[in-house]
């Protein structure tokens, strides 16, 4: 059939398109910069006659009323790979829950879980071609493996959405229906980096030697990277996410693939969040290729790449060298990620390293980020086991195959001023590290 008439017939509006969803179902939704403005913010409006539906998501940009509001209760429950704010927000009401996840694996696990079933898949795509190809273009983290498993896929129509390359591609007769959904796409905008932040991107920028293959993780440390490199020469781009500061990268024609072991050439990753301007380059790029994120993340694939340098922030690191990125004490707060996944494989790579980065205070230089022990509820994001350099703006702690004692000491450095002495005299109380540790010993 000619696939304008396809997309025709499959063509439904916004309430259509969620009256097909009935109670005790489940949703899975693509996540951030790819998430279905329209039909979430449509799925309030179907509170009555819904019960008990269970919505998927990654990283919800926007404040939907299926989330937020009180009412929704016994209605709609999310279930949550990566609180963005909204979540944060809601989780004190018992609406929303966080699935413990690696990124690589999170759809997998969540689909083989028992008694876990998708029912209805919701995601975004651009227009189709004459010839009735779509792209799923912002994200291909969980998204084809949701899509794959659903009984029902409805794709919400974007003709603002960038025509991404690389395994994004999907024919009209693959999907139930399509609505259409015209807005602007939800930007991340990019602040220029602060004194502190400029510290830690020229701490890092002397870990990564010309020719590595990098991995910029989510937060502002990451962003102010890459003003640092400048000066490099072929770097290459294997990321989990596609920040906007890799376009200042590229256009400054240090972005070159010609050194990287895989997908050699071309910047691969598994979603995008910036800016219009990361989006205008992502649009029918040749150079850039979309993977999965079971792909992308695996740390067997990252660590095919030649001197991979996975940079991500934490909130909090104690001196075993355990690694809290996603929660403050009990309260959630993001999610793992690709972290663990990233940092992991950049380990195997032949001449690779993994890099955490975090400012040495937080709470206007209340709180010392570099702690002890990490405070009663924190969860673990990288276990001391996996851990490998630490970077503030006070320097640089290689903390990978040290003894806690060396551990502790290099982290001390690293610390501010203002905390080294508490956090020497904490480690010995607890005996962490005993106050008669022979001094110079340990490496
Ligand atoms: N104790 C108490 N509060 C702390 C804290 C600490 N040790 N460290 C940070 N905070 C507070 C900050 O003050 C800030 O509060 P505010 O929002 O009221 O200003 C908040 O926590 C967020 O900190 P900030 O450093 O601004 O966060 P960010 O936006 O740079 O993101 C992470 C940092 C760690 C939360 C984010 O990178 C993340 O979620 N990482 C895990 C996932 C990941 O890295 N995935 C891989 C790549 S995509």
């Amino acid at each position: 059939m000619d696939p304008k008439e396809l997309y025709r017939q499959k063509l439904l509006s916004l309430p259509e398109a969620v009256a097909l969803v009935h109670s005790h179902q489940t949703i899975g939704t693509a996540m951030a910069a790819a998430e279905p403005h329209g039909l979430l913010t449509e799925l309030a409006q179907h509170r009555d006659r819904l019960e008990d539906v269970s919505v998927w998501v990654c990283l919800p940009l926007r404040l939907y009323d299926f989330i937020l509001k009180p009412e929704m209760s016994g209605h709609f429950f999310v279930e949550n790979w990566f609180y963005g704010a909204p979540d944060r927000e809601v989780h004190p009401q018992g609406r929303v829950s966080y699935i413990p996840n690696n990124l690589h694996q999170a759809a997998t696990d969540k689909l083989h879980a028992t008694g876990n079933h998708v029912n209805v898949f919701w995601g975004t795509a651009t227009p189709p071609d004459k010839r009735g190809y779509m792209s799923l273009s912002l994200s291909l983290v969980i998204e084809r493996q949701l899509m794959e498993a659903a009984d029902l896929v409805v794709l919400e129509v974007n003709e603002q959405m960038p025509l991404t390359l690389g395994d994004t591609q999907i024919h009209i007769s693959e999907v139930d229906h399509v609505v259409e959904h015209h807005v602007p796409l939800f930007e991340l905008p990019s602040a220029p980096p602060s004194e502190w932040e400029q510290a830690i991107g020229g701490h890092i920028a002397g870990l990564i030697e010309d020719g590595s293959t990098i991995q910029l993780g989510i937060g502002g440390i990451p962003n102010a990277i890459t003003a640092f490199l400048m000066d490099r020469r072929d770097l290459g781009i294997h990321t989990e996410m596609f920040t906007s500061g890799m376009v200042d990268l590229y256009e400054a024609g240090v972005i070159t693939g010609r050194k990287k072991t895989m997908w050699r050439g071309k910047m691969v990753g598994a979603f995008a969040l910036g800016t219009q301007r990361l989006y205008d380059f992502l649009d029918k790029n040749l150079a850039v290729e979309m993977q999965q994120g079971r792909i992308t993340n695996d740390p067997y694939v990252i660590g095919q790449n030649y001197k991979m340098v996975s940079v991500n922030t934490a909130l909090q690191v104690d001196c075993y060298g355990q690694v809290c990125s996603q929660s403050i004490g009990p309260r959630h707060f993001s999610g793992t990620g690709g972290q663990l996944d990233t940092h992991r494989g950049a380990q195997m790579s032949p001449g690779g390293r993994g890099i955490i980065a975090l400012r040495s205070t937080a709470k206007n230089g209340t709180v010392s980020t570099i702690v002890p022990m990490l405070a009663q509820g924190a969860e673990v994001t990288v276990p001391s086991q996996d851990v490998d350099t630490i970077v503030t703006e006070f320097g640089v702690a290689e903390l990978k195959g040290r003894s806690v004692k060396a551990r502790t000491d290099a982290l001390i450095k690293i610390a501010h001023p203002d905390f080294r002495d508490s956090i020497r005299a904490e480690v010995e109380r607890l005996g962490i590290v005993p106050r008669l540790a022979v001094q110079g010993w340990g490496s």
